[in-house]
């Protein structure tokens, strides 16, 4: 069975053709040029970058895998969640491919592209991963931060979120203030492992307390907007790798432990790490250390690419959708849902 899926929730156009778990080609086109300057995604600017580029994306993708339209058998895109207006562009292509083509449409969440992003394989079948259900999911990305109880094919339930900004835009938001970029967090890594991910100025653990599984990295942000606003520029510069280190040493102590109490709360010791920050090759060896502990083990996902959004894994969980005959009613107007949770519809 191949599938064509197609990414388009944020800012990568990305298009991908896989069979069961097996990646056969696969395109990302990053927009983070464009939206560099600004500080974060421009919805409107992406809109008309998706736009521009969706037809040369899918394009490419059928050409790299060798194939044409006929040899697909069925078109899997975002649905959701993401911004309304990026979604749209991929949707829309979708289904005008699916009715020249005659294929049915499978709408995947954008979130458990991410989930399954761990168990997607190179065209050769590796790595062989096999499933373990149940699993605890760490979703780390721009947008989102959220514990998902990964208990079978497609059965997900949320057992703890961000309340405020995500993980990802709180390291992306410190960046800015520190004067690195965007988006920041490759370079908070990079700057915190040249001095050995030391932790100078130990910021707050936010809602380390709170009892639950929820994530709020809004305070510890404007915690280090004031103790900036203290300091003045020449020792900011000076000090700029203590200070992203420290920053993000508070954020990633704070995920080990909410891990470690989810861990122990829902007796679930084998972990699923996707979304952008699960990039950090930190993050990733503390991980290890923590599952360590509690005889389990840990799943990122396998390839660099698939860390970032990228439309792999959207083909992947789109796979197990065909299998259970979960396609689009073509027939009905096919809506584009920005706020989509997982084990929702
Ligand atoms: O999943 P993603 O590509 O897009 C969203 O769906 O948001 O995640 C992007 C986020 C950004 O906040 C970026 O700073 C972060 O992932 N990120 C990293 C690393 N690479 C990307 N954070 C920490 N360490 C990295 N190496
Ligand atoms: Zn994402």
């Amino acid at each position: 069975m191949k599938i064509l899926a197609i990414e388009t929730s944020c800012d990568e156009t990305a298009g991908a053709v896989t069979e069961g778990r097996k990646v056969l080609s696969q395109v990302i086109y990053s927009q983070i040029l464009i939206h560099k300057k600004w500080g974060g995604v421009v919805p409107n600017l992406a809109k008309r970058a998706h736009e521009e580029r969706i037809d040369g994306v899918i394009e490419e993708t059928l050409k790299k895998a060798k194939l044409t339209m006929d040899h697909i058998d069925y078109i899997a895109v975002t649905q959701g969640p993401g911004l309304a207006v990026a979604l749209e562009t991929g949707m829309k292509k979708a289904r005008e491919l699916a009715l020249r083509h005659n294929k049915k449409i499978i709408a995947v969440n954008h979130m458990e592209g991410h989930l399954y992003s761990a168990f997607v394989q190179n065209r050769n079948g590796m790595p062989l991963r096999k499933f373990e259900f149940p699993y605890l999911g760490l979703l780390i990305s721009g947008g989102h931060t959220e514990f998902v109880l990964f208990k079978n094919h497609l059965d997900y339930k949320i057992i703890g979120e961000k309340i405020d900004d995500a993980a990802g835009e709180a390291l992306d938001k410190a960046a800015r203030m520190l004067g690195l970029g965007y988006p920041g967090g490759a370079v908070i890594e990079r700057l915190s492992y040249e001095i050995g991910n030391k932790d100078n100025y130990h910021f707050p653990r936010p809602m380390i307390r709170s009892g639950d599984l929820n994530f709020s990295f809004s305070g510890l942000k404007t915690a280090i907007y004031y103790f900036l606003k203290k300091m003045d520029d020449t020792d900011k510069v000076a000090h700029v790798k203590e200070l992203a280190s420290s920053f993000q040493e508070a954020v990633f102590d704070t995920l080990l432990f909410k891990t470690e109490k989810a861990i122990k709360q829902w007796k679930v010791n084998r972990l699923i790490i996707g979304g952008g920050v699960s990039a950090n090759m930190y993050l990733r060896h503390r991980m290890r250390e923590l599952i360590a502990k509690h005889n389990g083990y840990v799943y990122f996902p396998p390839y660099k690419y698939l860390s970032g959004d990228n439309a792999a894994m959207i083909g992947v969980a789109a796979y197990y959708k065909a299998q259970k005959n979960i396609f689009v009613d073509v027939s009905k107007p096919f809506e584009r849902k920005p706020r989509l949770r997982l084990g929702e519809n």
